[in-house]
């Protein structure tokens, strides 16, 4: 049976329980992260954990552990689990049990929960439908928040119009990014992502996508995106933990550009799974190379 972390032990999933009043539970007090492991290497942890740490701090707490401790939980959860290939590592931090008050009185114990998960094997032949919608989330998407009901509304509508995966969302006119994704454009060969700000969540995959892109001499702007320019691009693509760089090819049920993954994403695509083997192919404890590194 799989084996989750709660609260300073390694447990059996069935066996992992929270209480009632866990603000997590009764108000989605509290943030996570999605850390991808690519055969025993763990993706840009440094990064994920800085990330983890500015999400703590924008709700006014700090993190329970150190990063080494945050390392040794990993690779505890990694070595409990073994199997499969891609994996992902669920970090998910809450402000404690608590009469339910909205601000709470007492100093409280986070609660603190990991998991493991299996990244499934994605093909990316046909490419992906997505659709468009008003970005209804709130003002502070780059704190990565555990009250995910815009998203998971976002993605729920994505499905119901035509069965596609995900929304890509547009706030006065702009693309931000997708509800659990951040995006890329394509348009006379040059790529562009929106720059960060308040309204994206700062992707780890997409910083490391734009340093690989610029690697591989393959220009990529941080620059707005406005509305007519994504239903103008030539390719869009999707990049996260879980996804890797995953091509857009229907847009609101039309074809994006040829209506088959680009040349460009192909390009970008093979960059990323070159730099992928590389790191599965380190063993676990080698130190990491101070550039696109991992
Ligand atoms: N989501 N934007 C949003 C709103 C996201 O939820 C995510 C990731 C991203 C991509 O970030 P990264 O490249 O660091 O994974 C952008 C994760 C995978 C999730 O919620 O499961």
């Amino acid at each position: 049976m799989e084996t989750v972390w709660l609260n300073g032990r390694f447990l059996p999933a069935a066996e992992a329980a929270v209480p009632v009043l866990d603000r997590g539970f009764i108000f989605g007090d509290g943030v996570y992260e999605v850390i991808p492991v690519f055969g025993n290497h763990i993706l840009r942890l440094a990064e994920h954990l800085l990330r983890l740490r500015q999400s703590l701090a924008a709700i006014y707490m700090e993190s329970p552990h150190t990063d080494a401790e945050w390392r040794g939980i990993i690779e505890g959860l990694l070595e409990r689990n073994p199997g499969g290939r891609d994996r992902s590592i669920y970090l998910h931090v809450t402000r404690g049990v608590a009469p339910r008050e909205h601000v709470s009185r007492a100093p409280l114990t986070p609660t603190v929960f990991a998991m493991c998960n299996p990244i499934p094997e994605r093909v990316h032949d046909t490419g992906l439908s997505v659709v468009t919608h008003a970005d209804i989330r709130w003002q502070r998407c780059d704190i990565k928040a555990i009250s995910l009901l815009p998203g998971i509304l976002l993605r729920e509508h994505a499905q119901r119009v035509d069965g596609s995966v995900e929304t890509i969302l547009l706030r006065d006119g702009y693309l931000t990014e997708g509800a659990a994704s951040n995006v890329f454009v394509v348009r006379k060969g040059e790529v562009r992502t929106p720059p960060k700000c308040n309204f994206i969540l700062p992707g780890v995959t997409r910083d490391l996508v734009i340093e690989l892109l610029r690697g591989a001499n393959i220009p990529c702007l941080e620059a707005e995106v406005r509305e007519p320019e994504l239903f103008a691009a030539d390719e869009i693509w999707l990049t996260s933990s879980t996804m890797g760089i995953a091509p857009v090819t229907r847009l609101d049920g039309k074809p994006v550009g040829a209506g088959r993954p680009g040349p460009v994403w192909r390009a970008a695509d093979c960059v990323y799974q070159e730099f992928k083997q590389r790191l599965g192919a380190m063993p676990v404890a080698q130190p990491a190379p101070a550039r696109a590194s991992g």
